[in-house]
């Protein structure tokens, strides 16, 4: 949907802000540019809706020529979103995001129940409509900034690091409901981040950009993880790509094995079958209670305090090989603990069964969507404000 053709942007004082860029941003899905502070990610994004014209090079929106489009037409069709939310301070919440509705002539209902619907979509309460920015936090304001963005229901969102300045936690919850939304209506999203944890959990292609606005690699992140282009894009990834690549490996193809699993009121004989080094004592519902070598235990009599912690156990259904291999370097027996939906033990498996089915993987190629494997969670970190609004 948008291709850029080797587009330089050259400042008025010479400096080279992008460099001879070449990308092709796939329809209906995030592409993440990342890189240094200074290599050129605001100056890309500002190209693609004209707040800054190139200097040489072409920029196709559905394979038109955006020099040729009206600016305002161009705006409306994408969505802005920036750091800090850039939020009009002297209207309420409701105004913020009807600001584009009523642009484009919109009644004042029509417009603002627009914008309580979309005050739903990205979770946030129908009562802080009636507030004022200042009244909400920074991650709530955040999302003000992303509902305002979708209110005219732009095919494209542009967003300049909009999480970079909440914490941990809270950018967590935004990333998360940033796929959600993504998968809900399908909108294409360039999203502007240093940071590469986020552009690895946030992207289904990832452009990392180096200083003097050159496009070092331009990839799906597993890809990245496993096939960095140069020292500096590994160097970039920083140094457990390994493991975290791991994210892109469901679980479910683990063997779980249940001979060491045995019921809280387990018989002598059933003990006795236990070959493991350890056993994992499970409830009357078949919730795990925890961990024991099999000779330690009194048929009949087993204390649940006197058992090994267990740990975090791990869904076979909807996490990675990455989460197993946490659950197992977490145990104290280094088995990691298998569960359903509901908490019961489906099974367990042992690191080198874990560390078989890693090789296994890294002798493959992931899954070519890997936004579509539900089974990653990471997040970042970031600074700088900036004040910029627009439809
Ligand atoms: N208006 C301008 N005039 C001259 N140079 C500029 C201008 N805007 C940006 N630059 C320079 O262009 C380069 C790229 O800037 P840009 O803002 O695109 O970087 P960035 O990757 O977004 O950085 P950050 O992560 O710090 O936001 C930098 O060297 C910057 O100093
Ligand atoms: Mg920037």
């Amino acid at each position: 949907m948008i291709r850029m053709d080797s587009v330089t942007k050259r400042y008025p004082d010479g400096t080279v802000a992008v460099d001879r860029l070449s990308l092709e941003i796939p329809d209906r899905s995030i592409t993440v540019l990342v890189g240094p502070s200074g290599c050129g990610k605001t100056t890309t994004l500002r190209m693609i809706n004209r707040m800054v014209e190139p200097s040489e090079g072409t920029i196709l929106l559905d394979g038109e020529d955006v020099s040729r489009q009206p600016v305002t037409t161009l705006r409306r069709s994408m969505g802005y979103v920036i750091q800090n939310a850039g939020l009009f301070q002297h209207r309420t919440i409701l105004d913020n995001i009807a600001t584009v509705p009523r642009m484009l002539g919109w009644g004042k209902e029509k417009a603002r129940s627009r914008a309580a619907e979309l005050m739903e979509r990205v979770g946030l309460d129908a009562a802080l409509g009636k507030r004022y920015p200042y009244q909400l936090s920074g991650g709530q304001q955040q999302r003000v900034g992303v509902a305002r963005a979708l209110a005219a229901d732009p095919p494209v969102l542009l967003m300049d690091e909009p999480f970079s300045a909440v914490d941990p936690v809270v950018r967590k919850g935004l990333q998360d409901e940033l796929l959600r939304i993504q998968d809900e209506l399908g909108k294409t999203i360039v999203f502007v981040t240093h940071d590469i944890d986020e552009a690895i959990k946030l992207g289904t292609m990832v452009a990392v950009m180096r200083e003097g606005g050159h496009l070092a690699q331009f990839a799906p992140p597993a890809e990245l993880l496993s096939d960095p282009a140069d020292a500096f894009v590994e160097d970039f990834l920083g140094a457990d790509r390994g493991v975290r690549r791991l994210s892109f490996f469901p679980a479910a193809a683990l063997e779980l094995s249940t001979g060491p699993v045995v019921p809280v009121d387990a018989t002598a004989r059933r003990l006795a079958q236990v070959k493991d080094p350890y056993a994992l004592v499970t409830d009357g519902e078949g919730r795990p209670l925890g961990w024991s070598e099999p000779r330690d235990l009194t048929p009949g009599d087993i204390d649940p305090e006197r058992l090994l912690p267990y740990g975090r156990p791990f869904r076979p259904a909807t996490d990675s090989l990455r989460a197993a291999l946490d659950c197992a370097v977490l145990s104290p027996t280094g088995w990691a603990v298998a569960v359903d939906t509901d908490g019961r033990v489906t099974g367990v498996v042992s690191q080198p069964a874990i560390a078989e089915a890693i090789r296994h993987a890294h002798a493959q190629v992931p899954a070519p969507a890997p936004e579509q494997v539900p089974v990653r969670a990471r997040d970042g970190a970031g600074d700088r404000p900036d004040a910029e609004v627009t439809g």
